[in-house]
C-alpha cells in the first residue's frame, strides 16, 4: 500500500478499507506519511466526511497506533471523562480530582489546544513542573496509588492522535464530525477505562454551534463508541458564552483551583460559579453512570461533600505533586503571570445580553494562548478574566473583562476583538444550561 491513492480515494469520494486506514494511522504515527500527504489528506476526509464504519476502523487504528493500558489490578469503577472542546473549558481539572476524592480510578488522555477551544495538557502545561507525558508504566503505578493519572499523547499512547490533532488544528479541518469521534474515542479506547463521560459542547465556543449539530456528534460518538466495544455516556453542554471567567491557560488553572479549593469559596465571580455547577453535575453523571451512586440526586450529594469537606482539593495537591509540580496550596506554587494587566470597561449599560466565544477564543489564540502554527509556542500567562456573564447588570464605566498580555500592542488588539464580543440588552437574558441532555 502507498498513501497517494488513498488520499484520491477520499478526494474522490470513495469507500477506505481496514487496511487503509491502519495503513495510515501506522504511518502517521511512526512518521513514515509525511505532514503534506496526512494534511491534504485530512482536508479531503473533512470536504468528504468518512462513514459509520471508517470512522470506526479509524478509531481502532489510532488506538492501535501505540499501546493500550490494561488496567487490571487497579480498583474499580474505571472512568475516564473527555470534552469536544469549548472556549474556558478547564472542567477536567476540577473534575477529576473530584471523582477521585468519591473513590474512583480516574485515568485521562487529554490534548492540546484546538482552533479557539484550548487544551487541558496546555492548561496543565502552564503549571511549573506539571508532567504530561506519563508512560503507561507511570499512569498505572500513580493511579494504583492516588487513584488519578492524566497523561498526553505520548508516543506510547495514540501517537496517530497526536499526529492527526496537531494538523487538524492548523489545517482548518478540526470540525468534522467523523475526526472528533476518532480522536476523542481512540484517546479512550488506549486509556483502558470501562466508564467513559463524554461532554459534548455546544454553543458559539465549540465546534458543534447548534443543538442540532451538538445532536449529530453524540449519535456518531454514540454509534461508533458501539462499533469499538466502548460504553460511554454523553451529556451536551451549554457553550453559548465562555465557561468560567478565565480564558487562557495559566489563568484557567487559578480559576479550577479556586473552585476545588473551600477556602476560596464564596467569592467566586458569578461565571465561576455556573462553571462549577456544570463541573458537580458532570460528576454527578459519572457516579450514576458507574454505578457508585444510586441516582443523581445522591450523586450531587457525594459529589459536594467532595468539594466542601476539602477532600477533592486534597486529591487535587496529591495530583499536581505526583506529576511534578509544587502543592498548590504551598507557597512554592506560582502559575507564571502576564507583563501586563489591563482592565476593559463597559460603554453600554443595560443587562450582558450575548459574549460570543468565537471572539474571545481568537482573541486569546491571537494573544499567544493557543497556536496558529504546529510549531508555535503557547505564552502560557496571557488570557482573559470576564467579570460579567451573560444576565449581569452592567453600569457604563464598570469594569467587564481584564486582559493579560504580553504587550501593550497585543492588548490593543485583544481589546478591539473583544469589544465586539459583547451585546448589552435592556432585559435580562433567561439563565441557560449548563447541561442541556443526557444520553
Ligand atoms: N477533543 C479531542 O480529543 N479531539 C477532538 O477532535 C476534539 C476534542
Amino acid at each position: 500500500v502507498t498513501f497517494l491513492p488513498i488520499i484520491a480515494t477520499r478526494r474522490d469520494g470513495g469507500v477506505h478499507t481496514e487496511e487503509e486506514l491502519r495503513f495510515l494511522a501506522n504511518g502517521a504515527a511512526d512518521g513514515s506519511i509525511p505532514d503534506y500527504q496526512l494534511a491534504a489528506w485530512l482536508m479531503a476526509a473533512y470536504l468528504n466526511p468518512l462513514t459509520a464504519q471508517e470512522t470506526a476502523w479509524l478509531t481502532l487504528a489510532m488506538a492501535d497506533s501505540g499501546e493500550r493500558l490494561d488496567l487490571s489490578g487497579l480498583p474499580k469503577p474505571w472512568v475516564d471523562k473527555h470534552s469536544t472542546g469549548g472556549v474556558g473549558d478547564k472542567t477536567s481539572i476540577v473534575v477529576l480530582p473530584l471523582l477521585a476524592a468519591c473513590g474512583l480510578t480516574v485515568i485521562k488522555m487529554s490534548g492540546r489546544g484546538l482552533g479557539i477551544t484550548g487544551g487541558t495538557v496546555d492548561k496543565l502545561s502552564a503549571v511549573p513542573g506539571f508532567r504530561v507525558d506519563l508512560t503507561p508504566e507511570e499512569m498505572k503505578t500513580q493511579a494504583r496509588r492516588i487513584g488519578l493519572a492524566l497523561t498526553g499523547q505520548t508516543p506510547a499512547l495514540a501517537p496517530a492522535d497526536k499526529t492527526l490533532y496537531a494538523l487538524r488544528d492548523v489545517t482548518a479541518t478540526v470540525g468534522s464530525i467523523p475526526l472528533i469521534v476518532s480522536s476523542i474515542l481512540s484517546k479512550k479506547l488506549a486509556g483502558g477505562a470501562d466508564v467513559i463521560v463524554l461532554d459534548v459542547k455546544c454553543g458559539s465556543g465549540a465546534f458543534m454551534k447548534s443543538l442540532d449539530e451538538a445532536q449529530r456528534l453524540t449519535t456518531a460518538l454514540l454509534e461508533t463508541a458501539k462499533l469499538c466495544g466502548l460504553q460511554v455516556r454523553v451529556a451536551i453542554t451549554d457553550m453559548s458564552e465562555p465557561l468560567g471567567a478565565a480564558v487562557g491557560n495559566a489563568l484557567e488553572v487559578a480559576e479550577a483551583l479556586s473552585v476545588l479549593d473551600s477556602r476560596r469559596r464564596g467569592d467566586l465571580p458569578g461565571g465561576t460559579l455556573r462553571f462549577q455547577r456544570l463541573c458537580t453535575e458532570l460528576a454527578a453523571i459519572t457516579l450514576e453512570a458507574a454505578g457508585v451512586s444510586p441516582d443523581r440526586d445522591s450523586a450531587l450529594r457525594a459529589v459536594s461533600e467532595a468539594l466542601s469537606s476539602g477532600a477533592a482539593m486534597q486529591k487535587a495537591s496529591e495530583w499536581f505533586v505526583a506529576q511534578g509540580a509544587s502543592d498548590p496550596r504551598s507557597d512554592s506554587f506560582v502559575l507564571p503571570a502576564a507583563q501586563l494587566v489591563r482592565e476593559v470597561r463597559s460603554p453600554s449599560a443595560g443587562y450582558v445580553g450575548k459574549i460570543h466565544c468565537d471572539a474571545v477564543g481568537q482573541a486569546v489564540l491571537e494573544l499567544g494562548g493557543g497556536r496558529l502554527l504546529k510549531t508555535d509556542e503557547i505564552d502560557p500567562a496571557v488570557g482573559l478574566v470576564l467579570q460579567v456573564e451573560v444576565g449581569s447588570p452592567v453600569r457604563v464605566g464598570e469594569a467587564i473583562f481584564t486582559i493579560h498580555a504580553s504587550s501593550a500592542e497585543a492588548a490593543d488588539r485583544a481589546e478591539a476583538a473583544v469589544a465586539n464580543a459583547f451585546e448589552f440588552s435592556a432585559d435580562r437574558a433567561p439563565a441557560v444550561g449548563p447541561v442541556l441532555e443526557v444520553r
